[in-house]
Formats: C-alpha cells, sequence, structure tokens
C-alpha cells in the first residue's frame, strides 16, 4: 500500500524568487498535531519524490498549506515550485515531528524561534487554541536575509490581530518580531545574537529566558537550530530528549531540498 495520498492544489502563491506557498485539498484521512510535518512530493519517473515539508495550516483547517523554498537545483523545489492548480500533491500519511505542545512542560511565555522557511510550523501553532490557553505571551521571532523574505508579515500583522476566532486573544498574548540580516529595517540582526545580547527581550518587554517562565520551540536551517539549542542551554533550559518526554524546549530543523 502507497505510503502517501494524493491531494488536489487549490492554491500556489509564489511570495518572491525563492519563497511560496501551496495550499491542498485535504481528505478525511489525514490526522496531525499542530507543528508535526509530513513528507510531499510529485511522482517523477512513475516513482514519489517527496521531502519532509511542516504543515503551515492547523489541524482544524478544510485545507492543507505547506510554505517552500526554491532551491535553484533541488531534486524536488526545482519541479514542486512549477505546480499549478488542479494538480496533484502527494502527501504521507503519517505526520510526525518533534515541534508539538505536548513535548513541553507547563510555562508562562512560548518562544517561536524560526528562520527562513522553518516559520511553517508556527503557522499552524499560531493558530492552535491550546497554545493562548496555555500560555500568558507567545512570541514569534522569524529571521530572514532580506525585507521581502518576510511571507506572511501581512498576516501576522493585520489578518490574525483581527480574526474571528483568534484576534482577541492574538492582540492580547502575540508578538510578533521580524529581524532581518542583510538589508535596513526596524529590527535587525540574527536570531541568535538578539538573545545573546538581550536585545529581543529589551524590545518586547519580556526578561530574559529563563527555565522557570520560558519554554521554546526552534526550527531553522540546521546551523541556527545548533546555535540557538546551545544558548539555550546556557540560560539553563532542558532539551526535550525524544518525542513524548516534555522539557523546556523542542528543536526541529526546517526541511529543503
Ligand atoms: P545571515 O544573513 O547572517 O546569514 P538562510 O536563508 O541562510 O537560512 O538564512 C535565513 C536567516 O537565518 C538569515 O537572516 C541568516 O542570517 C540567519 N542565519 C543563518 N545561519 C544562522 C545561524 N547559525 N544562527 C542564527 N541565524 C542564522
Amino acid at each position: 500500500m502507497s505510503k502517501f495520498i494524493s491531494e488536489t492544489v487549490t492554491y500556489v502563491h509564489h511570495w518572491n524568487d525563492s519563497l511560496f506557498t501551496i495550499k491542498t485539498t485535504r481528505g478525511d484521512s489525514l490526522r496531525f498535531r499542530n507543528g508535526e510535518f509530513a513528507m510531499i512530493g510529485i511522482m517523477v519517473d512513475g516513482k514519489p519524490l517527496a521531502r519532509a515539508y511542516s504543515i503551515a495550516s492547523p489541524n482544524w483547517a478544510e485545507e492543507l498549506e505547506f510554505f517552500s523554498i526554491k532551491v535553484p537545483d533541488g531534486p524536488l523545489t526545482s519541479r514542486l515550485q512549477h505546480i499549478q492548480v488542479g494538480d496533484e500533491l502527494l502527501i504521507s500519511k503519517k505526520p510526525t515531528g518533534t515541534l508539538v505542545l505536548d513535548d513541553l512542560l507547563p510555562g508562562k511565555h512560548l518562544y517561536m524561534l524560526a528562520t527562513g522557511t522553518g516559520l511553517a510550523p508556527f503557522l499552524s501553532l499560531c493558530r492552535d487554541p491550546e497554545v493562548y490557553e496555555r500560555f500568558e505571551k507567545v512570541i514569534l521571532v522569524h529571521g530572514v536575509r532580506h525585507v521581502e523574505d518576510l511571507a506572511y508579515r501581512d498576516f501576522f500583522e493585520n489578518e490574525l490581530p483581527n480574526d474571528e476566532i483568534f484576534g482577541e486573544w492574538v492582540r492580547e498574548k502575540f508578538i510578533y518580531y521580524p529581524t532581518v540580516t542583510r538589508d535596513e529595517f526596524k529590527n535587525t540582526g540574527r536570531v541568535t545574537d538578539l538573545l545573546k545580547s538581550g536585545k529581543l527581550f529589551d524590545d518586547i518587554g519580556l526578561p530574559p529566558i529563563n527555565k522557570q517562565d520560558d519554554r521554546v520551540m526552534i526550527c531553522g536551517s540546521m546551523a541556527m537550530n545548533a546555535d540557538t539549542a546551545a544558548i539555550l542551554d546556557e540560560f539553563g533550559l532542558t532539551v526535550s530528549p525524544r518525542m513524548g518526554e516534555p522539557a523546556d524546549y523542542v528543536v526541529e530543523r526546517a526541511f529543503v531540498g
């Protein structure tokens, strides 16, 4: 039996030359926890070619959403970027992953630290009611190279705070902190440097990350994940060692290809 289900593409949006979003239909069979990833792909030479992608839509939504980079010579993304409404997308039947609320201990503040397309799982999680039930403040930091890479900025700044269901929670609890490393912008610098210098905490008006109050999810490149985890270790937080074992922070890499 195939590992994949096939869904139909309903929407494609190109943010710029290197980033795009795909939405598909969602059959009844796919169940997932917000923050998890699935393998997605297309048939190439009669075989599925698939890579891991965080599911960007929340698990209550009727459609599935994925946020992708275009890797110039990437076997999958060089093809996937040409996908059109009406095409079929393969999606693995059993999503999994470590960026789940179940693997975080109770806390006051939830930090979601992302670079690039590592934003995707947080697009799902920021539309999970449990996030706002469990935490007093939810801080999303999105680090990118250029201002034009701040995909979903309008969603975070305008749409989500005015959402019928989430608006009130978002206005009270949610802090969106975009930061850019290679252009001028209101916030600049790497996520890691903003943590180390404490500038992030000064800017958002919260105390520096500490084991007592703060829980963290990390999703970026392998280097970003490793560097950020090392800083959190220095702050005294403990990583969840494996799925199902809650701790102070969880980490996952953003999958590209
Ligand atoms: P920089 O411009 O200084 O490389 P990328 O597209 O390469 O994944 O980068 C996305 C963002 O993540 C960029 O702002 C980049 O900053 C930043 N970045 C790259 N490597 C790291 C790292 N090890 N720790 C923190 N941020 C990183």
